[in-house]
């Protein structure tokens, strides 16, 4: 299983990059907002180089199906590991397929995000889409189990030999990476802030104190036994 990052966040992005987690970096027009992007591409150009061979996501911004298709093709351009997100549907609800297909085609690598259900995730498997992105916290605002929804594209995906990646976000919590980790995300993308949080755990820290303790006691006595030899 791979980790992305969910973050245009270059700090944040080296950070666990050098930790080796880091398997590639997804984002979106929300969260490039709130980390203070406003040019789109001069953000993305270095963390595309930053991460090497690994993919980095970027979504277009654009309603119109004609639009996100020439704003893909120049997305595409910016660097060799550049995935570009199409969301599934537009926000009329209109099919975004065709866009998929069609970048697909010209051998753009696709990620179809904002997926919600089973039968949107198989219908962006079907039109070419590289990665499928299920959002695990917003089927769960609607009352349905996330779980339920990656296990069951996931076991899909391998009865048919799709080579589509699922990639699970909208992680909220801790518990969402182990749920959909168990349940077969082939990727799950996780904002920064939960990294720290899911290596830490205050019994561990215990643990590792008394180790240092013990060393340290150890370490006197040894000095101690030296002293009375001289
Ligand atoms: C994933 O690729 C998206 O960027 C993200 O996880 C969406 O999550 P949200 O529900 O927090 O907007």
């Amino acid at each position: 299983m791979e980790i992305f990052i969910d973050s245009s966040n270059r700090d944040e992005i080296g950070k666990w990059l050098k930790q080796g987690v880091v398997d590639g970096v997804t984002t979106n027009p929300s969260i490039m907002l709130k980390e203070g992007v406003r040019d789109i591409q001069a953000a993305t150009v270095p963390i595309c180089s930053l991460l090497g061979a690994r993919p980095v996501s970027v979504e277009v911004t654009s309603n119109d199906h004609g639009e996100m298709l020439q704003q893909a093709r120049t997305i595409a351009t910016w660097a060799s590991n550049i995935v570009v997100k199409i969301p599934i549907i537009n926000q009329d609800g209109i099919s975004s397929l065709g866009v998929v297909h069609t970048l697909a085609e010209e051998g753009i690598a696709v990620n179809a995000t904002a997926i919600l259900s089973f039968n949107q995730a198989i219908l962006a498997v079907k039109a070419g889409a590289t990665y499928a992105s299920i959002f695990a916290g917003r089927v769960a605002d609607e009352g349905n189990d996330p779980g339920i929804v990656i296990r069951n594209v996931r076991s899909w995906l391998d009865s048919w030999g799709f080579t589509t990646k699922i990639i699970v976000g909208s992680i909220r919590a801790c518990m969402d990476v182990q749920s959909a980790a168990l349940a077969g995300a082939h990727i799950i993308t996780i904002p920064p802030q939960f990294l720290p949080k899911m290596v830490d755990h205050k019994y561990t820290r215990e643990t590792v104190r008394q180790f240092n303790d013990d060393a340290a006691k150890a370490s006197e006595e040894s000095m101690k036994k030296m002293a009375v030899r001289v």
